[in-house]
């Protein structure tokens, strides 16, 4: 797969039509948006990437929220169609509308394609990839099985997937198609967390433990290319101790995290760069300018006082990207131009992200009078 530098610019909402929405479990759904030709080149997306939907969440119609949620088709520079996977949260607030209201032929508000889980660079031809996944966190990688598998008629991978219980599972014919279509290619293994042992399943929980004994004995691990992590903040947790037990270097780990509760914000990256973006512990100022550039316009605003980037920059630039807000998507990630930060926490940035001067500022406060971001960096 050769995938290409992560497309940039500034991310922008389209009103796209839902053509389908297709149950795949109890609670859960896949979505289908058409999208019309004049806009499918906005819409190319990497295998592994995301859309933010915009949802409505009172009665009314008039008040919304915005989540995030995989793709699942294969990476695709012009799609006609995306489709996402969408497992509804209990008290949600707006996985429950898109699990029991919407319905096609409604319109909804999509952002254009964002994210940065997936392989950073070109696949090397041949290569053999690994993924471990926990629930809904097997859509973005169903993606990228069958593009990496669907581009490279010698490339291998295999999956470990995590799920509650065969009928919670998502997307099992589609990863049953994609093994028949790669029966010596595509390797699936299920694991279910809270069903007893049945038809040769194993069962029981997913940790660092069990993987360092279950992976060597499913593919030779010091061969593997790129390990793709997605799911529940405590699977990958275990997942990434498993790999590194087993000697994987960190720069061949990729990680999507789906749900982060109130757990403790990770440690401060090592590189000395990143150090600016963590509390080192750095003195607040008492007034600081934000300068941003977004859609390659800027403008300078006075922060208040504890507020986030993020929030300065939606006074005045309503258009600003973010979907989560909790330090998660990646969707408002931006380039620190100049200035120190600190953030409270950060899931989304891989090391490389945070060295290079990649900040998420939903989650930055200014440690430095002036601070200037560049979203379309
Ligand atoms: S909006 Fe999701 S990480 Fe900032």
């Amino acid at each position: 797969m050769t995938s290409p530098a992560a497309p940039r610019g500034h991310a922008v909402f389209h009103d796209l039509k839902v053509a389908d929405v297709r149950r795949l479990t109890d609670d859960a759904v896949a979505v289908t948006f058409a999208v019309p030709p004049e806009l499918r080149t906005a819409y190319g997306f990497r295998a592994g990437q995301h859309l933010a939907l915009r949802i409505p969440t009172g009665t009314d119609g008039g008040a919304s929220d915005r989540r995030t949620y995989s793709i699942c088709s294969p990476e695709d520079p012009e799609p006609a169609e995306l489709t996402v996977g969408v497992r509804e949260v209990a008290g949600g607030a707006c996985s429950p509308y898109v699990n029991r209201r919407l319905a096609p032929g409604e319109t909804l508000p999509v952002l254009t394609p964002a994210g940065r889980f997936g392989l950073r660079g070109a696949a090397v031809p041949g290569g053999r990839y690994g993924a471990v996944v926990g629930g809904s966190g097997v859509t973005p990688v169903l993606s990228l099985a069958a593009t990496l598998l669907g581009r490279d008629p010698a490339a291998r991978f295999c999956l470990v997937r995590s799920d509650r219980s065969a009928d919670s599972a998502m997307f099992l014919e589609e990863v049953a198609d994609l093994k028949d279509r790669y029966p010596d290619r595509l390797q699936v293994v299920q694991v279910l967390s809270r069903e007893e042992q049945q038809a040769g399943l194993p069962a029981g929980r997913l940790d660092a433990e069990r993987l360092t004994e279950l992976l060597p004995a499913l593919l030779p691990v010091a061969e593997v290319e790129g390990w793709f992590l997605c799911g529940p903040l405590g699977l990958i947790q275990q997942a990434e101790r498993g790999l590194r037990a087993l000697g994987v270097p960190r720069r061949q780990i990729h990680e999507e995290i789906f749900h982060v509760d109130d757990a403790p914000a990770p440690p401060p990256p090592a590189s000395p760069i990143a150090l600016r973006a963590w509390a080192v512990p750095p003195a607040v100022p008492e007034h600081s300018t934000l300068t941003a550039t977004l859609a390659g316009r800027s403008g300078s605003w006075p922060l208040r006082p504890g507020e986030k980037l993020l929030d300065a920059v939606l006074r005045a630039r309503p258009d600003a990207p973010y979907a989560c807000r909790g330090g998660v998507c990646g969707t408002c990630r931006a380039f620190l131009v100049r200035g120190e930060v600190r953030m409270d926490r950060s899931y989304a940035l891989e090391p490389d992200e945070l060295a290079a001067g990649y900040v998420l500022a939903c989650q930055s406060h200014p440690v430095t009078e002036q601070v200037e971001l560049d979203f379309d960096g």
